[in-house]
């Protein structure tokens, strides 16, 4: 049976259904995809679900919200992209922390061409862990990248070769403080290694080959122990780190739509990318983060990029899962 979505302002039910299947394809951590989403006569919901939360990796949502803001994003340029324009309202009913956002699609305001051919990326980007090849990622292009964050009220800094090297060392010490956590490492579990018929979580063909040498650590999901790869080159990618200027929850939820404007502008630009969350999901060890880049920004998300080899898309949830009744937009 297909779901029935309510044609909203001035999209069609079917236009409402593409928009929301792209708000589906938003990186989420471990896949979890934490999101639900009602469709009413004035407009979508966008819903944190609460069932979806990582108690140990995350339990202040902090992560919950970057893949929810990000999923707000694919749906803001999806709209953009059926020529219609997305009034976005962020946490519209404070007393109600899971309803993050009602975004109404009116007519007669202006349509952002560059939100429309964002939208294209959408289906192309994909988590790739595989190792990058030694090409450099020109300036200029790390330039757009910081100019996608800036436009969504967040911050990429230039980080120097001692930041480099200090977030490396960050990265080695929160890993293995995960990895010694025996309730992180039973979270983890629980979300790796899925089996074939799984819509969410992180399956094995998702994982990358094995670090090598002095390379960045990048989580295991399960290649590596079946033994099938040898370790790759290790080249020095370009790791980014995106900031806010603040931590609550809205500087968190329109900081997810900024990791995403980065992620779609690098798909664009032909660059892969990856997450290296272990420094920002061990409290003490953000702190240091945060001082290493001068005590300024929250950092929330660390990405490496660079040219990768192909990565298969990790599967989502249909739609019938994720959309529920409106509460509020029910006229
Ligand atoms: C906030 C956040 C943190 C993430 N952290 C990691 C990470 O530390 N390591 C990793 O390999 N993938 C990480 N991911 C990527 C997710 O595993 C990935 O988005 C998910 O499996 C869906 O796959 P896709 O991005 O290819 O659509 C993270 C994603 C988000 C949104």
């Amino acid at each position: 049976m297909t779901l029935q979505v309510a044609a909203t302002g001035r999209l069609t039910s079917e236009q409402v259904r593409s928009a929301l299947r792209a708000a589906t394809l938003a990186p989420s951590t471990h896949n979890t995809q934490p999101w639900l989403f009602a469709s009413g006569p004035g407009g979508i919901e966008v819903r944190a679900d609460p069932d979806r939360i990582l108690p140990v990796a995350d339990a202040d949502r902090r992560e919950l919200l970057l893949s929810c803001g990000a999923a707000l994003f694919n749906l803001r340029a999806a709209i953009h992209a059926c020529g219609v324009h997305p009034v976005v309202t962020l946490f519209p009913r404070r007393p109600e922390p899971d309803l993050l956002a009602v975004v109404r699609p009116v007519g007669g305001a202006s349509v952002d061409d560059r939100l429309a051919r964002l939208a294209r990326e959408i289906p192309r980007r994909h988590t790739n862990r595989s190792p990058f090849s030694t090409e450099v990622v020109p300036p200029a292009v790390v330039g757009l990248l910081r100019h996608a964050a800036e436009l969504e009220h967040a911050w990429l800094p230039r980080l120097d070769h001692g930041q480099v090297a200090g977030l490396k060392e960050l990265v080695r010490t929160s890993h293995r403080i995960q990895m010694n956590d025996p309730a992180f490492v039973a979270e983890w579990q629980r979300w790796t290694a899925r089996d074939r018929s799984s819509r969410d979580g992180v399956p094995m063909s998702a994982g990358g080959t094995p670090p090598a040498g002095d390379a960045w650590v990048l989580r295991d999901f399960g290649t590596r122990a079946a033994g099938s790869l040898r370790p790759g080159p290790a080249p020095e990618p370009l790791v980014v780190v995106i900031g806010s200027f603040g931590d609550d929850h809205l500087d968190r939820l329109r900081t997810g739509q900024a990791m995403q404007r980065v992620l779609l502008t690098a798909t664009a630009l032909r660059l892969d990318a990856s997450f290296i969350s272990q420094p920002v999901e061990v409290a003490h060890l953000r702190e240091r983060l945060r001082v290493l880049l001068g005590g300024g920004v929250w950092p929330q998300i660390i990405l490496r990029l660079g040219h990768g080899s192909p990565a298969a898309p990790v599967p989502r949830r249909d739609l019938e899962e994720v959309v529920v009744a409106p509460t509020l937009l029910t006229a």
